[in-house]
């Protein structure tokens, strides 16, 4: 009996960290039995970014991809990434449209939810928690892990108490930064494991900073119950530990033990070196150890944004003075855990405080948002003086956002009509209508042979925006904008997912 069990992240975190969310269903099933076989605790296949990239740039049906891959696994649980109320996109939906993921996911094959919300904020998570729940799904509550004043152990272990109130079958600390020290790992889990020694507990770590080989050995000493790792082909720098690595390690412990044989490995492995190969367009250039974020915590995919950003102006050199007022302004802004989409909406506010020269003088209406309260509750109060200036005497709502929002199924499927087939159809159309509807337009006319030809003219284009690396060209705002005017600084704000 495995004491540790290991989550395969290769067909989701691995690849959407090291190969911009491109790889195929047809490039997964080939290893799925193999993977089945080797005595994983979940295979993390779904959620994240790769239900708008199947759509997106793969012409592929999401839920046909979540189908495929549950066919294959007798054994082994399927898990996906869940982002509360945004579900797997990148906005507050209202509930109908939640509950109908949660409930259409389970029915189409998901064991597994891990649920967060970029804010930590547990009412962005009721409405998903409650519907997986019902739904008979795998509730992983998940606290997103961050480095602030506001944040330490017993925030930490309150964030993980209110979790499993709400009825967590188990948590996950989830590092996407790589920011988890190994000595902090250890005194979470240990924390976390004495309040609450029936809950399982898992980890997620990347290993952007080169911490999380260490993060991982400590915490399963304290007492974590599961990792998250991916085969060593995709495994490494911004993406997670090798499974292999964590195996022969752990291998040595018999307390320890994951219960998978390393040579169970080898051929997933060979197959997947492969498999990378064929992607070759799509890969970072965040390879290895990424340690300015030992120093900023700023990981590197946010820092080519924000050089992205800065170049468009000619102001590449103004980098330091960037990252400094990025501290400044996440500090101002209620110390937000860097993720999709408090990563974007801090970075982009600290280059336009830069650039125009005045504080706040100009705001982003993501960040308008956030003072409003629309994302939800930050860790700390957002400083009083920058709410003023944003918010221009409005007042911040204090009740959980989704609230307001009206019901949006039914008119989201008298728009799409004909062209959705299935319930599932009307969601994907819901979080993302025009790539949805470009693939649905796409499938009536019966697919084909173009599925070919628009993957090769988008992985054309993707290396030309590459080899430009340009964001849309935004002037800096004028001097008259009122704070909160600037629409246009949404699009300069545009940021690569962080993982
Ligand atoms: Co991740």
């Amino acid at each position: 009996m495995a004491r540790v069990r290991i989550t395969e992240t290769a067909i989701r975190d691995g690849h959407q960290s090291l190969l911009a969310t491109r790889m195929r269903t047809e490039d997964m099933i080939p290893a799925l039995e193999r993977m089945d076989a080797a005595g994983y605790g979940s295979i993390e296949c779904w959620g994240g970014a790769t239900f708008d990239t199947a759509m997106r740039f793969l012409l592929e049906d999401p839920w046909e991809r979540l189908r495929e891959v549950k066919r294959r696994l007798a054994h082994t649980p399927t898990q996906m990434l869940l982002r509360g109320q945004n579900a797997v996109g990148y906005r507050h939906y209202a509930d109908d449209v939640v509950r109908a993921f949660c409930e259409r996911a389970v029915e189409n094959g998901m064991d597994v939810f891990r649920i967060f919300d970029a804010l930590n904020d547990t009412r962005n998570l009721e409405t998903a928690f409650d519907s997986v729940k019902r739904a008979g799904g795998h509730v992983q509550g998940t606290l997103c892990y961050t480095t602030s004043p506001a944040h330490g152990v017993e925030s930490f272990a309150a964030l993980a108490g209110r979790l499993v109130e709400m009825g967590a079958d188990s948590l996950c600390i989830k590092d996407m930064a790589g920011l988890l020290s190994p000595v902090m790992a250890e005194r979470l889990v240990r924390r976390i494991k004495g309040d609450h020694p029936r809950v399982p507990l898992q980890l997620h770590c990347h290993d952007t900073s080169g911490y999380a080989e260490m993060a991982y050995l400590l915490a399963v000493r304290a007492g974590a119950d599961a990792i998250d790792c991916a085969i060593s082909p995709l495994a490494g720098g911004t993406s997670q530990p090798a499974t292999e690595t964590l195996v022969a390690a752990l291998a040595e412990d018999a307390e320890l033990d994951t219960g998978i044989a390393l040579d169970d490995l080898v051929e997933t492995a060979e197959y997947f070196g492969g498999v990378r190969r064929r992607y070759w367009k799509h890969e970072s250039h965040l390879l290895g150890v990424d340690a300015g974020v030992l120093r900023h915590q700023v990981p590197g995919g946010m820092i080519s944004n924000l050089v992205g950003q800065l170049r468009e102006q000619g102001q590449e050199a103004r980098l330091g003075e960037v990252l400094e007022e990025n501290a400044r302004v996440r500090a101002d802004l209620g110390y937000p855990p860097l993720v999709t989409p408090s990563s974007q909406i801090v970075g982009s506010q600290a280059v336009l405080n830069v650039l125009t020269g005045k504080r706040y003088g100009s705001v982003t209406r993501e960040t308008r948002n956030l003072a409003r309260g629309l994302y939800g509750a930050t860790a700390a109060p957002i400083a009083p003086e920058v709410l003023a200036q944003v918010l221009d005497g409005e007042q911040p709502i204090t009740h959980r956002p989704a609230d307001d929002l009206a019901p949006e199924l039914e008119s989201a499927a008298a728009e799409i009509g004909e062209l959705a087939e299935s319930a599932e159809d009307v969601l994907s159309y819901v979080m993302f209508p025009q790539p949805a509807r470009r693939f649905l337009e796409w499938r009536r006319e019966g697919g084909g042979p173009e599925r070919e030809l628009v993957a090769a003219v988008v992985g054309a284009m993707a290396v030309r925006e590459r080899a430009n690396a340009r964001p849309p060209a935004v002037a800096p705002a004028p001097a008259t904008a009122s704070a909160g005017g600037g629409g246009d600084w949404r699009r300069f704000g545009r940021m690569r997912q962080m993982p």
